[in-house]
């Protein structure tokens, strides 16, 4: 099998801030992540992605980067990535990380250059106007604009003001990038995943939209300019050996509109947040998923599968808090054709935290989903020190990893097995898929690779359904333990899912 190694993969996004505190500070760092590895390991992952660990006035907790080749110092030093990067090989874990190539920080010394004088050298990295045009902002129905009083110009910030958006068509500006890119491939970095980068190509004219929209251009910016970014970002990493990759987040949710944005000059995976946005509905995740695995093939590209990230409420928290839906949609994450992408707190089944407004602190109200992880049932969760930056997720004391890995009937027990189960499946990780039936209640597909063949059922409703064509298969993952190394007699529970193989 000659597939490269991140379409086989299951990548975990780690939001450092939230994932282990190993200086006591109760905000997460480098060294506490490190010091947890033995979880990835546990739970079967393959790879680490991690939200932004660079220095950064944390406007956007991170996403507002000061300086692109180092380390925040509330995460560690450049010597505890290395440290880590190092760690996560020794277990065969890939690292991904965080790059934000559409904007940088209001306290980067390129801005700082830039707004100094007009006719600073650094003047035209960023998009300075007399006028601005209509776009508007992301987090605040406002325009993408801010006068700097100084230069008497407006610049342009799809985010926060603290967030200017980069002018990529300044060649001093891909370099620069390309740069960063480089500085972390020579320290052995797997790859990345490059935050908005459908954002980066735009019109040098930066023509108004007619008719004016209301929306944030985040969700519909379409530029020609972003697939030639996109090649040289890419003939970047080809340079390098090892197979390193990029995911794109392309933040246009039309798995046609995203696709081809990936392929073999382009990024190498494009985050698709359809299934993401699925209600929880057999009908609805079937659409979603037809719809990715046509783009998918039409384009040529190999899909992702999303379920939730730090921008969105968790899952179990959009499913009514029920965790027997949260399992039936693990079970689809980790079978259907992509590369998975599973946020860190998901496979415990973590709900938003209750964050009252005085502790709120995220400009885009994503605080929920950024909650600490809790590492057991003591009293500080393996925190060990100051209350940590956010509240805790609800039930810590069963919602824990400590109580979830000693519990074999538990959801982090439920993903380690599906995570089992796809890594010595090449069915799982490469078939084809096929969507068998259109039941509103459940959802059937099977993953095929030569003589190897697979379904999955998953039931929808609360109400026990019947099933034609899988009798007498053999169940190898099911949402209740108690379900698994049987013959599947036809029936399905209510909300619960099986993966089953040929006899
Ligand atoms: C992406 C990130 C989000 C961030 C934004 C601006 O959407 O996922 O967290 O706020 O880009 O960088």
């Amino acid at each position: 099998m000659d597939a490269p190694w991140w379409q086989r993969a299951v990548i975990y996004q780690i939001y450092p801030r939230s994932f282990a505190d190993a200086s006591g500070d109760g905000i997460g760092d480098l060294a506490g992540i490190q010091q947890h590895l033995d979880h990835l390991t546990w739970l079967g992952v393959d790879g680490l992605w991690l939200s932004p660990i660079y220095p950064s006035p944390m406007a956007d907790f991170g996403y507002d980067v000061a300086n692109y080749t180092d380390v925040d110092p509330l995460f560690g030093t450049l010597t505890d990535a290395d440290d880590l990067v190092a760690a996560a090989h020794r277990r065969n874990l890939k690292v991904l990380l965080d790059w934000v190539p559409n904007h940088t920080s209001n306290r980067h010394p390129w801005f700082m250059a830039s707004r100094g004088s007009r006719t600073n050298p650094y003047r035209d990295w960023y998009l300075w106007r007399d006028e601005p045009n209509n776009w508007r902002q992301a987090f605040a129905p406002t325009p993408a604009w801010t006068l700097d009083e100084r230069t008497g110009q407006y610049y342009l910030h799809l985010f926060l003001p603290e967030q200017p958006d980069l002018n990529w068509n300044n060649p001093a500006v891909r370099r620069a990038m390309h740069d960063v890119l480089r500085f972390w491939l020579d320290r052995d970095v797997d790859g990345f995943r490059a935050d908005v980068v459908h954002l980066i190509g735009k019109d040098p004219a930066l023509p108004d939209d007619q008719p004016v929209r209301s929306d944030s251009r985040v969700s519909f910016h379409e530029d020609p300019h972003t697939h030639r970014w996109l090649r040289e970002i890419r003939a970047v990493l080809d340079g390098y050996d090892g197979d390193r990759a990029m995911v794109g987040e392309v933040n246009l949710r039309d798995p046609m509109a995203i696709a081809p944005y990936a392929g073999p000059d382009q990024l190498h995976m494009a985050f698709d947040f359809r299934l993401l946005d699925a209600a929880f509905d057999a009908t609805a995740f079937r659409t979603a998923i037809t719809a990715t695995d046509h783009a998918a093939r039409t384009h040529g590209t190999w899909p992702t599968v999303v379920l939730g990230n730090h921008d969105q409420a968790r899952v179990l928290t959009r499913y009514d808090g029920r965790e027997d839906r949260a399992r039936v949609a693990a079970v689809v994450l980790l079978t259907v054709r992509g590369t998975p992408f599973l946020f860190a707190g998901d496979e415990l089944g973590l709900a938003d935290a209750v964050v009252p407004p005085e502790r709120r602190v995220d400009p885009g109200g994503r605080d929920g989903c950024r909650a600490p992880i809790p590492w057991n049932g003591r009293r500080d969760h393996g925190w060990n020190g100051d209350d940590p930056w956010l509240p805790w997720p609800p039930e810590p004391d069963v919602r824990n990893v400590a109580a979830q890995r000693r519990d074999p009937d538990s959801m982090a027990a439920l993903y380690r097995r599906l995570l089992r189960r796809r890594r010595d499946d090449p069915a799982l990780q490469l078939g084809d898929l096929d969507v068998v039936g259109s039941s509103p209640d459940v959802l059937s597909y099977e993953r095929t690779l030569g003589d190897e063949r697979r379904r999955v059922v998953a039931n929808f409703s609360d109400q026990a359904q019947q099933v034609a064509g899988a009798h007498g298969w053999s169940v190898l993952v099911a949402t209740r333990r108690d379900h698994e190394d049987r013959v599947f007699d036809g029936t399905i529970g209510p909300c619960s899912a099986v993966v089953l193989g040929v006899p």
